[in-house]
């Protein structure tokens, strides 16, 4: 009897937390994001860029070649690499290579503010 009580709770205890990792795994995909004009290098695209990706693309010999510091040459990087790389497309590389990929919502404002003529 003792064993059906145990085996009874640890069933339930596993399908409780089941459902509870479920859950916020959904939260995260709702996470509201508007794009709209206040996306823009300067506000957001920069602070993203600094964060995880300076790192290598910066300085006299920046990684690939590809300058992220500023806005001239972050913005001169073509639009279809820059989806492909943060999105870790099968046919180009993932960046960024180490720390996770970007969230879904920085990749949802560099992609706001790709297909908003990139603006300053
Ligand atoms: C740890 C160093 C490092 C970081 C951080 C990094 N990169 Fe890279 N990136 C590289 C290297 C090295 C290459 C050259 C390809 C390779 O060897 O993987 C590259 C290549 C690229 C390319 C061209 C490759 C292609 O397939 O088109 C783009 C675009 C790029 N990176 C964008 C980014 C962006 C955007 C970020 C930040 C979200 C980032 N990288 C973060 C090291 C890095």
């Amino acid at each position: 009897m003792n064993k059906l009580i145990i085996a009874t709770t640890v069933l339930i205890a596993g399908l409780v937390s089941c459902n509870l990792s479920k859950k916020s795994v959904d939260t995260t995909a709702e996470v509201e994001f508007t794009c709209d004009d206040k996306i823009t290098y300067t506000s957001t695209v920069k602070g993203i860029f600094d964060a995880r990706c300076t790192g290598c693309h910066s300085g006299s010999k920046p990684a690939y070649g590809i300058d992220l510091t500023t806005y001239e040459s972050a913005s001169s990087v073509v639009d279809k690499r820059l989806t492909c790389v943060i999105g870790w497309e099968d046919n180009c590389n993932k960046m960024p290579p180490s720390g996770g990929q970007l969230s879904a919502v920085e990749r949802q404002q560099i992609q706001c503010w790709i297909d908003n003529g990139k603006k300053l």
